[in-house]
């Protein structure tokens, strides 16, 4: 809970996720308890000695591959489809506890089909999730097929023409393709022909630049075909690319704890929260990996409050952008949009 007097205010106000990778909300509690009931041997390392040291190493990562290295251990704990499907619906619950009413999420099949997991089985148990998430609790939902740069080109080729074999994304189990991982040391442009491909079938294209790589990774990201941009706050080092950005309304999902803990930033004050709305670039406010770095979506809201001490019409203009850049049809935009204004108009006379 943040310290200020519009929490309750945060709280309720309709929002919409687009930044939150379904593995990243693997808690220790169930990574020990999967872990056990899938015969999964956990690394002989003291951070797993107990759910208790497990939490406490979350709170000490060094930079983005110090946790993936946790991320990617903690995932080789799911192996059944109701696995992936229990993980999305505990995702989803606590989303909506915290307002969130439409959520695009990332998973990442190439660490998955690694180990062996069929492609079947991590696509029904998510996509069985997202449906009880709509039908349970009326939240809209996309989930975003992710790339990872930390694994060979071809691993990225073979989930990409399984998904396409599958038909996902023309039948609507599939909403969009994502990069992510380790951001620099790969070439930046190494999903150039898989985007390109993607682009001339018309698949709604995002990318995770600029969380430790500087500007140029934003603007590769663009050329390559991404009309979104994950994290992206190292925009503000380039003037006129922030202008192009601003201008082109590309969103960028900004994920304030995350950045903290992975010590992009060394306060959420410097999180570019005021210098984007300054300069009127779009963004969304996320949680990235909730699990692991102890705060949902609405922690996250709160965060950012605490540092900015926003306006109630800066946190409309922040949760309309969001629904206006929200992967969902003109109905459901309005809809989502028709609730905020209800929701505001109701706060103000209060
Ligand atoms: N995968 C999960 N979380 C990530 C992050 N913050 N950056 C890059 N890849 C990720
Ligand atoms: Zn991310």
């Amino acid at each position: 809970m943040c310290q200020s007097d519009i929490h309750d205010f945060l709280q309720g106000l309709p929002k919409c996720e687009h930044h939150v990778h379904l593995e990243g909300c693997l808690t220790p509690d169930l990574i020990f308890e999967l872990a056990e009931k899938n015969n999964v041997q956990l690394p002989n390392s003291p951070a797993y000695e107990s759910v208790e040291a497990l939490h406490d190493r979350y709170g000490h990562f060094s930079n983005l591959d110090d946790f993936l290295s946790f991320y990617f251990t903690g995932m080789s704990v799911l192996h059944h489809e109701s696995d992936f499907a229990d993980l999305a619906w505990s995702y989803f619950q606590k989303a909506h506890a915290d307002g969130v009413h439409h959520a695009e999420v990332f998973f990442d099949p190439q660490v998955h089909r690694d180990r062996d997991i069929p492609y079947e089985t991590i696509v029904a148990g998510f996509v069985a999730g997202c449906h009880r998430a709509e039908k349970e609790l009326g939240l809209t939902t996309r989930l975003i097929l992710c790339f990872v740069r930390h694994l060979p080109l071809d691993s990225a080729a073979r989930v990409y023409d399984e998904a396409l074999a599958s038909k996902h994304f023309e039948d609507d189990v599939l909403h969009g393709l994502g990069w992510s991982s380790t951001e620099v040391g790969p070439p930046k442009d190494m999903f150039r022909t898989l985007y390109s491909s993607a682009s001339a079938r018309g698949i709604p294209l995002t990318a995770h630049a600029g969380e430790e790589g500087d500007a140029s990774y934003i603007s590769t990201a663009l050329e390559l075909g991404a009309r979104r941009i994950d994290h992206g706050i190292r925009l503000v080092e380039d003037p006129a690319l922030m202008e192009r950005v601003a201008k082109e309304g590309v969103l960028l999902t900004v994920c304030p704890i995350s950045n903290l803990q992975l010590r992009c930033v060394d306060d959420i004050a410097k999180v570019p929260i005021r210098k984007f709305l300054d300069a009127g670039v779009c963004f969304s406010i996320n949680s990235d990996d909730p699990a692991y770095f102890g705060g949902y979506i609405l922690d996250n809201y709160c965060a950012v409050q605490d540092a900015f001490s926003l306006s109630v019409g800066e946190w409309r203009v922040i949760a309309e952008n969001s629904v206006r850049a929200s992967w969902i049809g003109e109905e459901r935009k309005t809809e989502l949009l028709r609730r905020i204004d209800e929701y505001v108009q109701k706060y103000v006379v209060v």
